[in-house]
């Protein structure tokens, strides 16, 4: 029986620690679903579809990696898709207790789905889509931890580029840089 696995996250933006987790995933379940939360009350910086776009890039060369997205109930959403698992990534001990938590939920929704949990590479293990925002708002460089097209969106977004530039977000638009 083929396995498909669930990779939910936010992913505001991608980073290579979530790459980290899916290219393992990808070798070890027959099919991977990166699953993105559209969780508007994050105020996520990039919207739905550009980080399934982002996302999709970024997967590119992972022939067993599809991109998605959902809301509501995650065991709901796995279950219509056909998924046995979750994938979740497990930085440091700080994930921990959030992460036990989730998984003992949507058991206790669903006892069929199975929770899988992965370290990434130690390379990522601090790394975080809010940490990465924030150095790049504070002018420093995310080169190696994004791939290249989030650091270049990124820049446009809140970094150096933003001036006089696109769409503000809070506190991330014209005017709002110190
Ligand atoms: N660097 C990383 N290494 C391993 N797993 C990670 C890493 N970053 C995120 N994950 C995991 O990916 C999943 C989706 O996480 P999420 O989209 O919330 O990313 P995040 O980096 O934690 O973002 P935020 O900072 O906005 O919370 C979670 O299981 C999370 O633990
Ligand atoms: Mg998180």
């Amino acid at each position: 029986m083929k396995v498909l696995a669930v990779y939910p996250g936010t992913f505001d933006p991608v980073t290579n620690g979530h790459l980290d987790i899916i290219r393992r995933g990808s070798r070890l379940f027959d099919r991977v679903l990166v699953a993105i939360l559209s969780n508007p009350e994050k105020k996520p910086l990039f919207g739905l579809r550009e980080r399934k776009r982002i996302l999709m890039m970024a997967a590119a060369g992972m022939p067993n990696v599809t991109v998605d997205s959902f809301d509501g109930l995650l065991v709901d959403y796995a279950r219509r898709r056909g998924a046995r698992v979750i994938v979740r990534g497990l930085r440091a001990l700080s994930d921990f207790e959030y992460e036990y938590q989730m998984a003992l939920m949507n058991r206790r929704l669903d006892s069929e789905i199975e929770t899988v949990f992965m370290m990434p590479s130690e390379a990522y293990s601090y790394l975080s889509s809010r940490l990465v925002k924030e150095v790049v708002r504070l002018g420093g460089s995310v080169a190696g931890l994004v791939p290249p097209e989030v650091e270049r969106r990124l820049g446009l977004r809140i970094g150096n580029g933003a001036r006089g530039g696109r769409r503000s977000h809070r506190g991330a638009g014209r005017g709002s840089r110190g």
